[in-house]
């Protein structure tokens, strides 16, 4: 009974992520608190110039994030960011959550170039931040 048990704990947890929601599946109002440590960088502004979220400027708008190709704000990006957008990454939350983490590493990886580096020196320590911002961003953004 015990290894039944087992068995179809290990299944829930495999089969789990299939149950989430498309675009988001953390708490958008949580991630509209843990927004304070992108602030400092990046505004929300809708397209009419409302802000939703007042923000520094040394990073891209993100209002809009989810879906946009990357790098295509109008902003001055690093190259490889860039080159990251014409080589297909547009962001969804699993990119969106991995590239918080360690913007160096991940530009690094999709684009192949061990010398790729971010103009982004901010990474977010906690993974649940990153989920719960993504939210939030989605929940502000153009589509809900
Ligand atoms: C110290 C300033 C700074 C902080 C803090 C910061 N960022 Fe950034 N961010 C940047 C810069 C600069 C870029 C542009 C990176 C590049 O061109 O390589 C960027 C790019 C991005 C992008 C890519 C957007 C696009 O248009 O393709 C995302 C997504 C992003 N940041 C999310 C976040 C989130 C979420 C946080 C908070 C957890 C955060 N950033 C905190 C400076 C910052």
């Amino acid at each position: 009974m015990k290894s039944y048990v087992t068995a179809t704990a290990a299944l829930f947890c495999i089969a789990a992520p299939a149950f989430a929601a498309d675009t988001a599946s953390g708490d958008p109002a949580a991630g509209e608190k843990a927004f304070k440590q992108c602030k400092s960088c990046h505004m929300v502004q809708d397209a009419d110039g409302n802000a939703i979220v007042k923000g520094g400027k040394t990073g891209p708008n993100l209002f809009g994030v989810v879906g946009r190709t990357a790098g295509t704000e109008d902003f001055k990006y690093s190259k490889d960011m860039v080159a990251a957008g014409e080589g297909g990454l547009a962001w969804d939350e699993a990119s969106f959550v991995t590239y918080v983490q360690d913007p160096t590493a991940y530009l690094r990886e999709v684009t192949g170039n061990d010398k790729a580096r971010s103009k982004m020196t901010f990474k977010a320590r906690k993974e649940e931040d990153a989920v719960n911002i993504w939210a939030y961003l989605a929940s502000v953004g153009p589509e809900s």
